[in-house]
């Protein structure tokens, strides 16, 4: 075989594309999500849980979602969510807001975290 065949054969094996998500990934990340699925909804069609909804949150102010009732901290936060936010957030939610009601420790595995939110924003 040629060069540049087995070449354009291992390209087209590379699973990801720059900036796209793989499937794997997603699937690690939905795995994480067990660990919020309790106290979050995520699909629209969830029912409503002990904390707010999740669904679309990157792109939302902090602590601003009707009919929650926030900590004093999420309440007064004063930042729209990023995939950087919600990285700092899960990673240790208490540091980033202090007093949260949040009852959850973290992730400290930062790959673990980047699927997770890779997969959060991959449900609309
Ligand atoms: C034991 C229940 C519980 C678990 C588990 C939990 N959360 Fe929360 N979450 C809450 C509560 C309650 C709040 C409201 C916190 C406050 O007001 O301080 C909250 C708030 C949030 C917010 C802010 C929402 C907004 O409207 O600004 C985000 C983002 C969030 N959680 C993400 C997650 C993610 C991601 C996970 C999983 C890694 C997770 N949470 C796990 C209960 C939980």
């Amino acid at each position: 075989m040629k060069l540049s065949v087995l070449l354009a054969i291992a390209l087209a094996a590379t699973p990801v594309a720059a900036g796209a998500t793989s499937p794997q990934e997603l699937a690690k990340g939905k795995a994480q999500f067990l660990r919020c699925q309790a106290c979050h909804a995520l699909l629209p069609t969830d029912p409503k849980r002990i904390g707010p909804s999740l669904n679309g949150i990157i792109g939302k102010p902090a602590g601003k979602q009707e009919g929650v009732r926030y900590s004093k901290g999420m309440a007064e936060a004063d930042f729209i969510w990023t995939p950087e936010k919600l990285d700092e957030f899960v990673k240790r939610p208490r540091e980033m807001i202090p007093g949260t009601s949040m009852v959850f420790a973290g992730i400290s595995d930062p790959a673990a975290r980047k699927a997770l939110i890779a997969y959060m924003q991959s449900i609309k």
